[in-house]
């Protein structure tokens, strides 16, 4: 009856139910009193109208009437708790779910989000895990409870009546088979309908994000348009559910009422006959409708559960997404408490996942000794900044391999690697917060002190200070608030604070003016004492701190030397030199 898609909703629903299973039983509990006690008013009304009324009896009535209250009071107690259980349940899965995914999510490879979209992602963080809550918070006991209420009601008719109740048996097949058919669709659109929303959010999560260069361009109009096609598509599919849906519940409201009809018709003929009781006809109404409404209740929580179980399919793929960096289970190496910085990269060869055909790095071999500087120049593109993500193991290359202390990184965790590097990237990476916080971003155990002598030898101290709240100001997302300058001076600030053997700084410089790059120029050989440091650079002054200079193009590295040795003997690094670092020369 479930499809392997519904099965495998389940089973993930089932996983992060389980460790609440004594509220989940006591709200399986509630779920059958109240379920009973509203069935049992059936019985109820028939004593009521036969002994009651029909007698004319108040000593009856009075008893039957206090079993009534006795009974709602029972349905009230159960109620609440079956409500409150099983809101809680859905509530705390739903936080379980998202700090799973959002647990397993941080630690996946990078190339992961290239192939996928993190607003996407972050769409079925949210939406995809609202849908799950409100079907393990509501439409499963509504689910369980209506279920419960069919069996029952269908049973009890029988008792109260089985010639009537075979009605219901005919009209069953006839009102099932349509839900069926009309659910399957709506299932079909739901999906895409979920798709479609996810198309809304991450549009306007990459146009907001960008809004100066949209404004600068005054590209609004054609943001409004393309937007408009984003959220019309999504207003499209959604129509053609309700339209569906729609039919869906009408088709049962015809069909199941009908039935009910037909069977008043008949039992009504019964007891003008004189074959039933008034009461026996009121109770059979009563079950009739029980079963009416509980069948068009169940009618659309099936729809819902089917939704929700693409939402659970969605979210069961993040969760088993493979992480393709990590460490090997058996016979994992080990790393020294401090590594002395010795790189030797062998063969290295690597293609980006997203661009396999293109070697970014083809065929690389460097031994870096402990403690030296190297300063790695050639034209963009060359494969430099790929170097580094190598390093860091964010990807892992398809031929060669990158020794550090000895050991091939492949062998190691990649946290033990990481612990081993501080990067200052290309376009520094600053997070909401303060100040403060981001420089101590990778070690927050950091003393003020620290901090504070970070930001000095990084050249950021003074500007800080000149800041509204000092190293309290908060920065908006990204660093919103401060000049490129500034915020490379806050990485690199990020970068000394950790204190790792090895320094790995993108073009670390590249956004300064003149007066902090001088100054960052003089802290350098500073920062770069007792480290192994890597420094991709554009500017003499860098260049020429460094111990050896090694020159790459097209992923290759084509020599390697001390300034004057390579001006003397390279062409592509004496143009380089002519073109990017004469400006700074003649200063
Ligand atoms: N994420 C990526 N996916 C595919 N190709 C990439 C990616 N990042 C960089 N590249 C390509 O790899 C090559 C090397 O890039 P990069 O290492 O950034 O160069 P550099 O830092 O020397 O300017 C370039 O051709 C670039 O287009
Ligand atoms: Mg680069």
């Amino acid at each position: 009856m479930l499809s392997s898609r519904q099965r495998r909703a389940l089973r993930l629903a089932l996983h992060f139910i389980a460790p609440y299973r004594w509220q989940a039983l006591g709200a399986l509990l509630a779920l059958i009193v109240t379920a009973g006690i509203t069935l049992s008013m059936g019985q109820g009304i028939r004593l009521l109208v036969d002994q009651g009324f029909m007698t004319r009896s108040p000593h009856l009535l009075n008893q039957s009437i206090g079993l009534f209250l006795l009974l709602v009071l029972g349905l009230a107690a159960g109620t609440f708790a079956r409500f409150y259980l099983v809101s809680w349940i859905g509530e705390r899965c739903v936080a379980d779910i998202r700090r799973q995914v959002f647990n397993h999510l941080i630690y996946l490879h990078p190339g992961f989000y290239e192939g996928n979209r993190s607003s996407e992602i972050q769409s079925r963080l949210t939406a995809d895990t609202t849908l799950l809550q409100s079907v393990i918070g509501s439409s499963l006991s509504l689910f369980l409870r209506n279920a419960l209420m069919v069996i029952g009601g269908i049973v009890l008719l029988f008792i109260t009546n089985p010639k009537l109740t075979s009605i219901v048996v005919v009209a069953l097949p006839l009102v099932l088979a349509p839900i069926l058919i009309f659910g399957r669709r709506v299932r079909s659109l739901s999906r895409l309908s979920q798709d479609r929303i996810a198309d809304v959010g991450s549009y306007v999560c990459e146009t907001l994000g960008q809004i100066k260069t949209v404004q600068a361009y005054n590209h609004q109009a054609q943001d409004e348009q393309r937007f408009a096609g984003t959220v019309e598509a999504a207003f499209d599919t959604a129509r053609k559910r309700i339209v569906q849906r729609a039919w869906l519940i009408t088709l049962v409201i015809v069909l199941v009422l009908g039935a009910v009809g037909v069977m008043l018709w008949v039992g009504g003929m019964d007891v003008i006959a004189g074959r039933i009781t008034g009461g026996e006809l009121a109770a059979f109404v009563f079950y009739s409708l029980i079963v009416g409404s509980a069948f068009g209740t169940l009618s659309e929580v099936i729809g819902e559960l089917q939704r929700a179980a693409g939402a659970a399919e969605r979210i069961a793929e993040l969760l088993q997404s493979p992480n393709e960096i990590q460490a090997p289970s058996t016979d994992k190496a080990r790393l020294p408490q401090r590594v002395s910085g010795e790189l030797a990269l062998q063969g290295l060869r690597f293609s980006y996942p997203s661009r396999p055909e293109r070697f970014a790095i083809d065929g690389l071999d460097l031994h870096v000794r402990a403690g030296e500087t190297l300063a790695l120049v050639g034209p963009s593109g060359a494969g430099k900044s790929t170097l580094f993500d190598l390093l860091l193991r964010f990807y892992d290359p398809q031929q060669g391999q990158i020794l550090l202390e000895g050991q091939a990184l492949t062998q190691l965790d990649p946290q033990d690697v990481r612990r081993c590097f501080a990067l200052v990237s290309q376009s520094p990476a600053l997070f909401f917060g303060s100040v403060e916080e981001n420089i101590r971003y990778g070690n927050p155990l950091a003393t003020r002190e620290q901090v504070e002598d970070a930001a000095r030898t990084a050249h950021a101290h003074d500007f800080i200070l000149q800041l509204p709240d000092g190293y309290q100001t908060h920065l908006g997302d990204g660093g919103l608030g401060l000049s490129g300058g500034q915020r490379q001076r806050l990485a690199i600030a990020r970068a000394l604070l950790v204190d790792a053997p090895i320094l790995l700084l993108d073009e670390a410089t590249s956004a300064l003016d003149a007066q902090s790059e001088h100054l960052i120029q003089q802290a350098l050989p500073r920062l770069m004492h007792n480290r192994t440091t890597l420094v991709i650079a554009h500017r003499l002054a860098t260049v020429k701190n460094a111990d050896r200079i090694a020159v790459m193009d097209q992923g290759k590295l084509i020599a390697i030397g001390t300034h004057q040795q390579l001006i003397a003997s390279n062409a592509l690094y004496a143009r380089l030199a002519a073109l990017q670092f004469s400006e700074q020369e003649g200063r």
